[in-house]
């Protein structure tokens, strides 16, 4: 593979909030799943479970994400310009259209730190939004589903499992993907502070 292949995509992955209302091919869907299934783990344990949702019951799930804006609002309102807090707001309530949601949850057991399992979701997470990239679809991960992580357990039917009752069974975050509606410009990154080398902390402080 040529690095900069790897680096470009990297770079060119943004978060899509606004997507064609078509649905997404079974065999994209799967190939993402995979590459999901291919993250790194603790203990190897492949601690995650994928929760996919479409057509009816992504239609059900509106309303409960228009639910769990009204958690994040307020915080919203103070954070961004009305423009793109309209644009927010109208993104929680129709999930920018968006065909199909991948509901992350992590299988926490006492067999390994609850970091560590949390970390391990994650990982497949991220290879969900590159993947999707690679397949021309767009994504957006979402940690709104948290407001109203119990409803959202029941919505799944995911209360009905021996983990969840056990109490091993934790809701991270949702993964809204499909074929991409608008080119929102890259947020920018800082590195300012985000990455330090620490033979050079000692080095200024000898
Ligand atoms: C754990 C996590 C939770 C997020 N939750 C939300 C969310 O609830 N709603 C949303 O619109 N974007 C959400 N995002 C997307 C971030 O806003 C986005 O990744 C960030 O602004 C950087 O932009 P980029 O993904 O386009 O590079 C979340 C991202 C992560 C990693």
């Amino acid at each position: 593979m040529n690095p900069n292949d790897f680096y470009q995509l990297v770079q060119s992955r943004k978060s899509i909030r606004a997507y064609k209302p078509i649905p997404v091919e079974n065999d994209k869907l799967e190939r993402i799943l995979e590459a999901a299934l291919h993250a790194p783990s603790g203990k190897n344990r492949q601690n995650w479970r994928f929760f996919v949702v479409t057509g009816k019951k992504r239609d059900e799930y509106l309303k409960y994400s228009q639910k769990s804006w009204l958690g994040i609002k307020d915080v919203l309102a103070k954070r961004l310009k009305p423009s793109l807090y309209q644009f927010t707001e109208r993104f929680f309530y129709t999930l920018g259209n968006a065909p199909v949601i991948i509901f992350c949850y992590s299988h926490n057991d006492s067999e390994e730190r609850y970091l560590t399992s949390i970390g391990s979701v994650y990982m497949a997470v991220q290879n969900i939004n590159l993947a999707c990239f690679v397949e021309g679809l767009g994504c957006c991960t979402m940690g709104a589903p948290l407001e109203i992580k119990q409803e959202v357990d029941q919505f799944l039917g995911v209360t009905h499992l021996p983990e969840y009752q056990r109490g091993e069974l934790e809701l991270l975050c949702a993964v809204v993907l499909g074929y991409p509606d608008h080119n929102p410009p890259k947020a920018p990154r800082q590195r300012e502070g985000r990455i330090i080398f620490v033979d050079d902390v000692l080095e200024k402080n000898q």
